[in-house]
């Protein structure tokens, strides 16, 4: 059921690969709650994966763009503000990727080149996109920027390899370009640490089914899918959390508080 939360708004999506991605769901979503968006990804990922069926779906255009690189990013800001005619209002970055993860290196054998490309995906891109808005100006005032996250950046989770370190970083970034940014512009950012979900992504992580089973088996609520997870993120796009910003907001089904008990 749509509420029209985001009537008149404009944003920029990250990270929907096919169907079963969470930026897939969050830009359907946001397409249903009012707003008009523009959709991102690698040239690789728009090859391989769905996105232009979404996009047609979405009736907008794809942008490609490698997040790691500033030239593109600068594109790509570029392009969106001359799609909308000007500033937009939310961002989603839902953009993750560790080579160790998918060659199956334990987190104590990584190969350190791997380990930075991990952060530059995953974690820096986070940081030079904002850097890219910011100087740019993109965002209008009382915007809101969302990048996903995940509990292995705040617990031990040797599993989650390098990826923990990069959403800790990721994190980190959030809280610290969420002042300069909330003072000057009034822009909010934030993290969601979501559930472990099946995507291609949450797949490639090493004991990912067992995990799921057992988060969704002790969460209180059970696990939050990717759909739960795209009407989540829409509250943080709309009106309504004005002043939230430089959280990391768990959505996860009450995961997050438990004591780590044995069943
Ligand atoms: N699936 C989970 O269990 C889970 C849990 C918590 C957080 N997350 C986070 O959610 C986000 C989205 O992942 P997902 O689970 O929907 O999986 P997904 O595989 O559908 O999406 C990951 C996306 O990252 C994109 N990407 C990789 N390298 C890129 C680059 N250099 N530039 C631009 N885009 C790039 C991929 O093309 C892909 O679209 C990620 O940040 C992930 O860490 C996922």
């Amino acid at each position: 059921m749509a509420h029209q939360l985001l009537k008149g708004r404009k944003g920029l999506i990250f990270g929907a690969l096919n169907d079963k991605s969470i930026a897939w769901k969050v830009a359907e979503l946001a397409v249903a709650e009012g707003a008009e968006i523009v959709l991102t990804n690698t040239p690789v990922s728009i090859r391989l994966g769905e996105i232009n069926r979404l996009a047609e779906q979405c009736g907008t255009i794809v942008i490609p763009a490698d997040a790691t690189s500033v030239a593109d990013l600068e594109a790509l800001v570029d392009g969106t503000m001359e799609h909308f005619g000007g500033k937009f209002d939310f961002v989603l970055h839902a953009v993750a990727m560790s080579p160790n993860i998918r060659k199956g290196r334990p987190y104590t054998d990584v190969n350190y080149d791997f380990f930075q490309k991990t952060v530059d995906i995953s974690a820096m891109s986070f940081h030079k996109l904002l850097q890219t808005l910011y100087k740019k100006d993109a965002l209008n005032e009382w915007g809101s920027v969302v990048a996903l996250s995940y509990i292995a950046a705040d617990r031990a989770m040797p599993g989650y390899n390098d990826m923990a370190d990069a959403k800790a970083m990721l994190q980190s970034i959030t809280r610290n370009f969420g002042l300069i940014y909330g003072r000057e512009k009034h822009v909010r950012i934030n993290t969601v640490s979501q559930s472990p979900t099946m995507t291609t992504a949450g797949q490639g992580i090493d004991g990912m089914t067992e995990m799921v089973g057992y988060a969704d088996r002790i969460s209180p609520l059970g696990n939050a899918t990717a759909e739960d997870c795209a009407g989540y993120v829409i509250t943080l796009f709309s009106d309504l959390t004005r002043k939230v910003t430089m959280q990391n907001l768990y959505h996860d089904g009450g995961y997050s508080s438990l004591l780590p008990v044995m069943e």
